[in-house]
């Protein structure tokens, strides 16, 4: 099979940054370009980290387009991301500044542009906030009908929230724009806190990585360093969730994922569900399914892929 070839949305943020290791490390995939946005931090530090993370991966081949600064409509919260990911998204790791330069073209036309040129053969994975995606689906209609799949890092629907008591971050970040890229019509799986929250990289995890000598494990250890104090202060667990890596499973491992149809939405509505995902699990609105998500993981197996592929990657650039 020819590896998928997969444009990624994203906000690094040291999730995000797992994802773009785990992307290069898979053979099953071809990363093609990543657009930024707003979200864990502004949008100039997480265009920065994005060029930073694939200069230090050798592959600065891969164009970058910079997107949106701000959501559609509510204000950002960007310093929980901060709390979370460290001041300039990247925990404690030190990346020189990158000498590589984005794309002349904004992240909403670049999407536009790259998968107008080829109709359903291009897979979008967005893993913050949607706002870069919304606007591409309100800028040209014909956007919709191009994407060959959608993967989503986002929501909460089962389980509660880790920005508000209800809601998960890249959707309470900006809600608005969930509700347009959910009720778009492109084919979306989705990747809740219901299955990330099930893959935990522990500690032990990060230090058995780093029994090789390696700047790829050494720098898994210190971008997710700050993501794990934050989970032993808050969540009193010495490790972090991979969010976003675990999107990569729906290419790499989607045996690992159980996936149903169904009608999901977002509340915009303004009160305390704000940016809360609900699943109509009983079809009391008769809508047709809008998405596949995902409401169970083998967790710890990914997790052990995760490290595996990490493993591959520090042996290929010692
Ligand atoms: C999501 O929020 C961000 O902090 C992470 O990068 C991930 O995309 C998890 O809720
Ligand atoms: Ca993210």
């Amino acid at each position: 099979m020819p590896p998928t070839r997969i444009i990624l949305d994203t906000d690094p943020g040291a999730d995000d940054a797992l994802t773009i290791l785990l992307m290069l490390a898979s053979p099953e995939i071809k990363l093609e370009a990543i657009t930024t946005t707003h979200g864990n931090v502004t949008i100039d530090k997480t265009t920065r980290n994005a060029l930073a993370v694939l200069e230090f991966l050798n592959a600065s081949r891969i164009p970058v387009a910079k997107g949106c600064s701000l959501p559609l409509v509510k204000p950002p919260h960007q310093a929980k991301g901060e709390a979370v990911h460290g001041s300039s998204g990247m925990g404690r790791t030190n990346l020189p500044e990158p000498t590589s330069k984005v794309v002349d073209t904004h992240a909403v036309d670049y999407l536009i542009e790259r998968f107008l040129a080829e109709p359903n053969e291009l897979t979008l994975f967005a893993v913050g906030p949607l706002t870069n995606v919304a606007l591409a689906i309100r800028k040209e209609p014909r956007f919709a009908q191009v994407v060959k799949e959608l993967v989503i890092m986002g929501g909460a629907v089962r389980s509660g929230g880790n920005m508000s008591p209800l809601a998960e971050f890249n959707i309470y970040e900006d809600p608005h724009a969930a509700h347009i890229v959910f009720n778009s019509g492109i084919p979306i799986t989705l990747i809740p806190l219901d299955v990330t929250y099930k893959c935990l990289l522990t500690s032990a995890d990060v230090d058995r990585l780093n029994k090789i000598d390696s700047p790829v494990a050494k720098f898994v250890r210190d971008v997710t360093a700050d993501y794990m104090a934050f989970y032993l202060k808050y969540e009193g667990f010495a490790g972090c969730a991979l969010h976003d890596p675990l999107t990569v499973a729906a290419i790499i491992a989607p045996e690992l994922l159980s996936l149903e149809e169904h009608y999901v939405d977002v509340d915009i509505s303004g009160g305390v569900s704000t940016g809360k995902t609900y699943a109509d699990f009983m079809k009391v609105a008769k809508k047709p399914a809008n998405m596949k998500v995902a409401l169970d993981v083998r967790g710890r197996e990914f997790v052990e892929l995760f490290i595996e592929r990490m493993e591959t990657l520090c042996r290929s650039r010692l």
